[in-house]
């Protein structure tokens, strides 16, 4: 198994570096998968292996291209104004900037704090509660969701196959111009599991690679980090992909229980899923219901604020001590994890 997954990762041509400019020739006829242009997806030195590995859903050019262009497509919604991309913005590192909760069709708003997306294969779960565990399924609960896109899959079939270049696309990607919710699905899948942020200020230094300099703060802060941070938001993807009570109070209006929502196991009441730290500060506000604005306040729940559930995680349970300069430090460090190639990579932009 291991064998044949290293092979799929590698087996892959030139690599995605390869992708922006090269866009479907719409004259080419297909009759079957456009498998020559299988484009690679690579392990980060030193990451574990991906959860997601594109197996039944090869990654080719096309339906990465396809994915993309499903991604920023507002057709995607009732009345065509918001794509996957209104709230997924990739320049904070696809959260939606501002936004403690969704902001959806009609600006009607959703219940939780729109999530970044970037490497999405080593996740084991999506979502705060973990309701959905693979990538394949995810974009239904969106296209669905009446304050989010509104839309039944038959529609956006309808409204897709109306255009002669989505056809021509599925063709490419799948070999056939079908447009059926399985394809847009997987090629949605091969944009977002493609995405991955591994160069940052720490993976350069981490790397021993020119300018992976931290400075002597910066190094203090990544020490305390690892003393009181990594259990849970643990390197290098800054999370253990588990779910814990870090002690947030409950929001009464929202009133958001929760893992215990998807597994009815009171012991997963306020539990949601540990996030990655990656690209933090690029992705305010923060937590599920995006109640607070800035890293210090994030801190100061840490270290003041702990609601005392009663499965609040023992690790945070009696507050994490940090002194003024302690905290600052740790800041210091997580605005080193911010990775602008990621957030600049015009193969992860809007297409033209
Ligand atoms: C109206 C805003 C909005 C739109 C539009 C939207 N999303 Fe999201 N997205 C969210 C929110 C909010 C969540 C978290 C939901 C939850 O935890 O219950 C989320 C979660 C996700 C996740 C899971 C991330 C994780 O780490 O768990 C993925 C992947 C994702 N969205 C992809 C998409 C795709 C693909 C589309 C378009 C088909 C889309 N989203 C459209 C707001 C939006
Ligand atoms: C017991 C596990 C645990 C420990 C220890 C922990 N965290 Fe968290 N962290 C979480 C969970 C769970 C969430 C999401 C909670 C939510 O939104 O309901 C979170 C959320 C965050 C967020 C918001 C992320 C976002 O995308 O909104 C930041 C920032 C953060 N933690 C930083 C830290 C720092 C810095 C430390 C160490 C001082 C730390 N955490 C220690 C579990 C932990």
């Amino acid at each position: 198994m291991r064998k044949l997954l290293i092979l799929v990762l590698t087996v892959g041509l030139i690599g995605i570096m390869s992708l922006p400019g090269c866009k479907p020739d719409p004259s080419v006829e297909l009759k079957v998968p456009d498998t020559s242009r299988n484009i690679s997806f690579s392990i980060p030195a030193g990451w574990p292996q991906p959860n997601y590995t594109f197996s039944g859903n090869p990654l080719t050019q096309s339906g990465f291209e396809l994915g993309r262009k499903l991604f920023y497509d507002t057709r995607l919604s009732r009345d065509n104004t918001i794509s996957c991309a209104s709230c997924h913005q990739q320049f904070a590192a696809f959260a939606h900037l501002d936004h403690p909760v969704s902001h959806g069709i009609n600006n009607l708003l959703g219940r939780r704090n729109t999530p970044v997306i970037f490497n999405a294969a080593w996740l084991t779960s999506f979502f705060w509660d973990g309701g959905v565990n693979n990538i394949e399924n995810q974009p239904i609960n969106p296209i669905q969701n009446p304050v989010e896109m509104d839309m039944t899959i038959p529609e956006v079939i309808t409204k897709l196959s109306a255009d002669n270049t989505y056809k021509s696309m599925f063709n490419s990607a799948f070999g056939s111009d079908t447009i059926n919710s399985q394809r847009i699905f997987k090629a949605l899948a091969q944009f977002m599991a493609s995405m991955v942020s591994d160069n940052s200020r720490y993976d350069k230094y981490i790397r021993g690679e020119s300018g992976g300099t931290l400075t002597q703060q910066e190094l203090h802060g990544l020490s305390l980090f690892r003393e009181k941070c990594t259990a849970c938001h643990t390197e290098p993807l800054f999370t253990d992909n588990s779910f814990r009570n870090n002690g947030l109070a409950l929001d009464p209006t929202l009133n958001d229980s929760g893992r215990i929502h998807i597994t009815n196991d009171p012991a997963d009441r306020y539990k949601f899923k540990v996030p990655s730290l990656r690209n933090i500060a690029l992705s305010e506000p923060y937590m599920h219901d995006g109640r607070f604005t800035t890293l210090d306040g994030v801190l100061e729940h840490y270290r003041s604020g702990i609601y005392q559930w009663p499965n609040v995680d023992t690790l945070v349970k009696n507050g994490i001590s940090m002194s003024d300069q302690d905290k600052d430090d740790i800041i210091s460090f997580l605005k080193t994890l911010s990775d602008e190639t990621f957030t600049h990579d015009a193969r992860f932009s809007e297409p033209k």
